[in-house]
């Protein structure tokens, strides 16, 4: 019956064998099971985890076994829960000792996310309200710059410093703008949204920022692809956030290919089972990402752009998380890719009675 737990396994015996070691033990650790396992030296299979080798050493030799004890793996970073204890026969005999462990990364995200959106909720009202503050003057500065330059339409030298000062002026308040975006507080307008339009929408708004012809779009919606529970407008702008970023990344040409399927879920009732998800691909042909940049394009403010904000995947991450969805990025010279997994019907949906509009920690309506 071990077998069949949704928790990872691993008991041994007294003398150090594998005794057992179910497969999703092998999963979260991250190691292919050989056959010949039961029976060979824990240490030798656990090899490539030598963190749990050493919990499972130490099980005859201390007297308050860990329970509930959580750690991380150096090899895959999975953060794993676990227990150990001891098992006795009849005579009260230790003849072996059990692992039960689990892969906590869910967990982890889920309590990382419920605190981002705390923080961000009370950041948002604060940024909010100073940008708010701070398009007003900087809507002046450009008409009086505007009055200006009018009257000085004999010296070429001040012209030129006032279209300096335009430019600036449209530049901080592209930025303003974005940050409003980022903070203000998310109303989902929620309603079936076809992906494939959503896709359509997203490209004909990129390419209207885009020179004509450089970028090459492939799109491939498959057929089974159904409709999503989300905000159109907040979808469309995750896109095409992600098509400028890809555009920007080119130096020149690129090809930009975006893929839908359908991903079908656990079955029904299961703990944490996971209803049907679209996953849509965008991946880029562009020079990619640096390894060390990996994990930092989705914070806020991250960016390698001179003229840039570093606001374009914080927002696509908001958008994404208000849609209780997942994304992650990969790269390599010439490919670069962002997944996001969008599932079919919101939790909140399938419970019936809430609200369609569901208030998220930020928001980019205005
Ligand atoms: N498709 C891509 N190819 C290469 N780098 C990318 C791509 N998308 C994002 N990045 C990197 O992530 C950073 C953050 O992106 P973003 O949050 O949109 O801010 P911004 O575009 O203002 O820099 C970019 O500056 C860039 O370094
Ligand atoms: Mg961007």
């Amino acid at each position: 019956m071990v077998f069949n737990l949704r928790n990872g396994v691993v008991a041994i015996t007294r003398d150090g064998r594998v005794a057992v070691m179910n497969d999703i033990a092998y999963q979260v650790l991250g190691l292919a099971s050989r056959a010949g396992d039961v029976g060979r030296p824990f240490t030798e299979v656990l090899s490539g985890c030598p963190e749990v080798a050493h919990i499972l050493s130490n099980a005859f030799d201390t007297d308050d076994l860990p329970n509930r004890a959580e750690m991380r793996l150096r090899k895959t970073g999975t953060a794993i829960g676990y227990t150990l204890s001891r098992i006795h026969d009849d005579s009260g005999q230790q003849v072996g000792a059990t692992m039960f462990f689990k892969d906590l990364t869910r967990v982890e995200q889920l309590v990382e996310r419920e605190r981002l959106r705390d923080r961000l909720a009370a950041l948002g009202e604060m940024a909010a309200a100073i940008a708010h503050e701070v398009k007003n003057p900087l809507a002046s500065i450009e008409v009086m710059a505007g009055v200006l330059k009018r009257q000085l339409s004999d010296r070429i030298d001040a012209l030129e410093t006032l279209d300096d000062i335009i430019k600036e002026v449209k530049m901080a308040n592209a930025i303003v703008v974005e940050v409003l975006e980022f903070v203000r507080p998310i109303q989902l307008q929620l309603e079936r949204v076809s992906v494939s339009d959503v896709i359509r929408d997203s490209i004909a708004a990129s390419e209207s920022k885009m020179p004509p012809g450089i970028v090459r779009f492939d799109v491939r919606v498959e057929q089974d692809v159904p409709s999503v529970m989300g905000d159109s407008h907040q979808l469309r702008q995750l896109f095409t956030n992600l098509l400028m970023n890809a555009y920007e990344a080119f130096a020149g040409e690129g090809l930009i290919e975006i893929a839908a399927r359908l991903e079908t879920g656990d079955a029904p009732g299961a703990p944490g089972a996971r209803g049907p998800q679209v996953v849509v691909e965008v991946r880029d042909n562009g020079p990619g990402v640096a390894p060390d940049n990996l994990d930092r394009i989705f914070s806020p403010f991250f960016t390698t752009k001179p003229q840039g904000t570093g606001l374009g995947l914080a927002i696509v991450r908001k958008v994404v998380d208000a849609h209780d969805g997942r994304i992650d990025a990969t790269s390599a010279p010439g490919r670069t890719t962002f997944r996001i997994t969008l599932p079919v019907a919101r939790i909140e949906d399938s419970a019936g009675d809430k609200p369609q509009e569901l208030i998220h920690g930020t928001d980019s309506r205005r």
